[in-house]
Protein backbone atom coordinates (compact mmCIF):
# COMPACT_ATOMS: atom_id res chain seq x y z
CA UNK A 1 0.00 0.00 0.00
CA UNK A 2 1.46 3.08 -0.37
CA UNK A 3 2.21 5.32 2.60
CA UNK A 4 -0.11 8.46 2.85
CA UNK A 5 0.55 11.86 1.73
CA UNK A 6 -0.21 14.56 4.03
CA UNK A 7 -0.03 18.52 3.32
CA UNK A 8 -0.74 21.13 5.82
CA UNK A 9 -1.63 24.71 4.31
CA UNK A 10 -2.58 28.03 5.75
CA UNK A 11 -4.99 30.50 3.88
CA UNK A 12 -5.81 33.97 5.13
CA UNK A 13 -8.75 34.82 3.16
CA UNK A 14 -11.50 32.67 1.64
CA UNK A 15 -10.68 33.42 -1.62
CA UNK A 16 -7.21 31.42 -1.11
CA UNK A 17 -9.19 28.82 0.41
CA UNK A 18 -11.67 29.03 -2.97
CA UNK A 19 -8.34 29.04 -4.65
CA UNK A 20 -6.93 25.72 -3.49
CA UNK A 21 -10.21 23.87 -3.70
CA UNK A 22 -9.77 25.17 -7.41
CA UNK A 23 -6.83 23.55 -8.11
CA UNK A 24 -7.55 20.26 -6.54
CA UNK A 25 -10.88 20.42 -8.27
CA UNK A 26 -9.00 20.56 -12.01
CA UNK A 27 -7.36 17.44 -10.88
CA UNK A 28 -10.29 15.45 -10.10
CA UNK A 29 -12.18 12.59 -12.04
CA UNK A 30 -15.15 10.49 -11.79
CA UNK A 31 -14.72 8.15 -9.17
CA UNK A 32 -12.79 11.00 -6.61
CA UNK A 33 -14.13 11.64 -3.15
CA UNK A 34 -13.17 14.69 -0.97
CA UNK A 35 -14.23 14.48 2.29
CA UNK A 36 -14.39 17.64 4.43
CA UNK A 37 -14.01 17.79 8.13
CA UNK A 38 -13.66 21.23 10.21
CA UNK A 39 -16.30 23.28 12.84
CA UNK A 40 -19.05 25.42 11.68
CA UNK A 41 -17.62 28.66 9.47
CA UNK A 42 -14.19 26.53 8.81
CA UNK A 43 -14.57 27.30 5.48
CA UNK A 44 -15.59 23.81 4.06
CA UNK A 45 -18.44 24.69 1.62
CA UNK A 46 -15.84 27.80 0.58
CA UNK A 47 -13.52 24.85 0.13
CA UNK A 48 -16.31 23.20 -2.33
CA UNK A 49 -17.20 25.97 -4.01
CA UNK A 50 -13.58 26.29 -5.53
CA UNK A 51 -13.08 22.55 -6.17
CA UNK A 52 -16.73 22.68 -8.34
CA UNK A 53 -14.90 25.65 -10.37
CA UNK A 54 -12.00 23.66 -10.67
CA UNK A 55 -14.35 20.94 -12.00
CA UNK A 56 -15.74 23.44 -14.86
CA UNK A 57 -19.03 23.55 -13.27
CA UNK A 58 -20.71 27.27 -13.92
CA UNK A 59 -23.75 27.19 -11.59
CA UNK A 60 -22.78 28.56 -8.07
CA UNK A 61 -22.12 26.63 -5.32
CA UNK A 62 -24.50 26.71 -2.33
CA UNK A 63 -24.53 24.87 1.31
CA UNK A 64 -26.37 21.84 1.15
CA UNK A 65 -27.17 21.73 4.56
CA UNK A 66 -30.88 21.32 4.40
CA UNK A 67 -31.41 19.78 0.95
CA UNK A 68 -28.40 17.01 1.94
CA UNK A 69 -27.39 16.61 -1.35
CA UNK A 70 -26.98 19.38 -4.16
CA UNK A 71 -25.98 18.00 -7.36
CA UNK A 72 -24.34 20.18 -10.21
CA UNK A 73 -23.95 18.88 -13.66
CA UNK A 74 -20.44 20.45 -15.82
CA UNK A 75 -18.00 17.84 -17.70
CA UNK A 76 -18.50 15.86 -14.58
CA UNK A 77 -20.93 15.78 -12.51
CA UNK A 78 -20.89 16.66 -8.98
CA UNK A 79 -22.38 15.39 -6.31
CA UNK A 80 -22.43 17.85 -2.55
CA UNK A 81 -23.36 16.68 0.43
CA UNK A 82 -23.68 17.72 4.19
CA UNK A 83 -24.06 15.32 6.41
CA UNK A 84 -24.61 17.64 9.89
CA UNK A 85 -28.05 15.97 10.07
CA UNK A 86 -26.31 12.56 9.86
CA UNK A 87 -29.89 10.47 11.15
CA UNK A 88 -31.70 12.05 7.73
CA UNK A 89 -28.53 11.27 5.48
CA UNK A 90 -28.29 7.94 6.80
CA UNK A 91 -32.37 6.85 5.98
CA UNK A 92 -31.04 9.16 2.56
CA UNK A 93 -28.23 6.63 1.85
CA UNK A 94 -30.17 3.84 2.31
CA UNK A 95 -32.89 4.95 -0.10
CA UNK A 96 -30.51 5.26 -3.01
CA UNK A 97 -28.56 7.82 -2.46
CA UNK A 98 -25.31 5.65 -1.90
CA UNK A 99 -26.25 3.83 -5.25
CA UNK A 100 -25.79 7.69 -7.03
CA UNK A 101 -22.38 7.90 -5.13
CA UNK A 102 -20.92 4.46 -7.28
CA UNK A 103 -21.65 6.26 -10.72
CA UNK A 104 -19.36 8.38 -12.99
CA UNK A 105 -19.42 11.43 -10.14
CA UNK A 106 -17.52 13.33 -8.26
CA UNK A 107 -18.44 13.34 -4.26
CA UNK A 108 -17.09 16.36 -1.70
CA UNK A 109 -18.38 15.76 1.69
CA UNK A 110 -19.32 18.30 4.43
CA UNK A 111 -19.05 17.18 7.59
CA UNK A 112 -17.55 13.37 6.89
CA UNK A 113 -17.18 12.29 10.10
CA UNK A 114 -20.87 11.85 10.53
CA UNK A 115 -21.27 9.38 7.58
CA UNK A 116 -17.75 7.59 8.31
CA UNK A 117 -19.17 4.39 7.46
CA UNK A 118 -20.05 5.31 3.75
CA UNK A 119 -16.83 6.89 3.08
CA UNK A 120 -14.38 4.84 0.40
CA UNK A 121 -11.28 3.80 1.60
CA UNK A 122 -9.41 5.92 -0.98
CA UNK A 123 -10.64 9.16 -0.44
CA UNK A 124 -9.04 12.88 0.12
CA UNK A 125 -9.29 14.02 3.52
CA UNK A 126 -9.12 17.94 3.99
CA UNK A 127 -9.41 19.11 7.81
CA UNK A 128 -10.18 22.89 7.92
CA UNK A 129 -9.66 24.91 11.60
CA UNK A 130 -10.24 28.59 12.72
CA UNK A 131 -6.58 29.93 13.44
CA UNK A 132 -5.72 33.31 14.76
CA UNK A 133 -4.88 34.10 11.31
CA UNK A 134 -6.91 32.67 8.70
CA UNK A 135 -7.02 28.58 8.26
CA UNK A 136 -5.10 26.18 8.38
CA UNK A 137 -5.84 23.41 6.30
CA UNK A 138 -4.75 19.69 6.07
CA UNK A 139 -4.85 17.86 3.09
CA UNK A 140 -4.66 13.97 3.25
CA UNK A 141 -4.67 11.03 0.56
CA UNK A 142 -5.83 8.01 1.78
CA UNK A 143 -5.01 5.37 -0.77
CA UNK A 144 -3.17 5.60 -4.21
CA UNK A 145 -5.42 7.27 -6.39
CA UNK A 146 -6.04 10.44 -4.00
CA UNK A 147 -2.07 10.31 -3.38
CA UNK A 148 -1.51 10.85 -7.30
CA UNK A 149 -4.23 13.98 -7.17
CA UNK A 150 -2.44 15.87 -4.19
CA UNK A 151 0.96 14.94 -5.25
CA UNK A 152 0.39 17.29 -8.90
CA UNK A 153 -1.60 20.07 -6.93
CA UNK A 154 0.46 23.13 -8.22
CA UNK A 155 1.25 25.81 -6.52
CA UNK A 156 0.75 24.55 -3.17
CA UNK A 157 4.19 25.95 -1.42
CA UNK A 158 2.58 29.76 -1.66
CA UNK A 159 0.13 28.15 0.74
CA UNK A 160 2.20 25.65 2.75
CA UNK A 161 2.15 26.28 6.68
CA UNK A 162 5.01 28.24 8.62
N1 LIG B 1 -9.13 31.75 5.18
C1 LIG B 1 -10.45 31.52 5.05
N2 LIG B 1 -10.89 30.39 4.46
C2 LIG B 1 -12.20 30.14 4.33
N3 LIG B 1 -13.19 30.95 4.77
C3 LIG B 1 -12.81 32.09 5.37
C4 LIG B 1 -11.44 32.43 5.52
N4 LIG B 1 -11.38 33.62 6.16
C5 LIG B 1 -12.63 34.00 6.36
N5 LIG B 1 -13.52 33.12 5.88
C6 LIG B 1 -14.99 33.22 5.97
O1 LIG B 1 -15.45 32.16 6.81
C7 LIG B 1 -16.71 31.69 6.35
C8 LIG B 1 -16.61 30.21 6.00
O2 LIG B 1 -17.91 29.77 5.69
P1 LIG B 1 -18.21 28.38 5.01
O3 LIG B 1 -17.30 28.11 3.88
O4 LIG B 1 -19.68 28.38 4.75
O5 LIG B 1 -17.86 27.38 6.22
P2 LIG B 1 -18.44 25.93 6.57
O6 LIG B 1 -19.00 25.35 5.31
O7 LIG B 1 -17.23 25.19 7.08
O8 LIG B 1 -19.47 26.13 7.64
C9 LIG B 1 -17.08 32.52 5.13
O9 LIG B 1 -17.89 33.59 5.53
C10 LIG B 1 -15.72 33.02 4.65
O10 LIG B 1 -15.81 34.25 3.94
MG1 LIG C 1 -20.85 24.43 4.86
Amino acid sequence: MAPSLVVKLHTTAAEQTRELGRRLGRRLAAGDWVVLYGPLGAGKTTFAAGVAEGLGIREPVTSPTYLLCHEYAGPVTLLHLDAYFELRMDSVLAEGLAERLQGPVVVLVEWAEKMRAWLPPDRIEVSLAHRAEGRELVLQATGPRSRARLEGLEGVEAFLAP
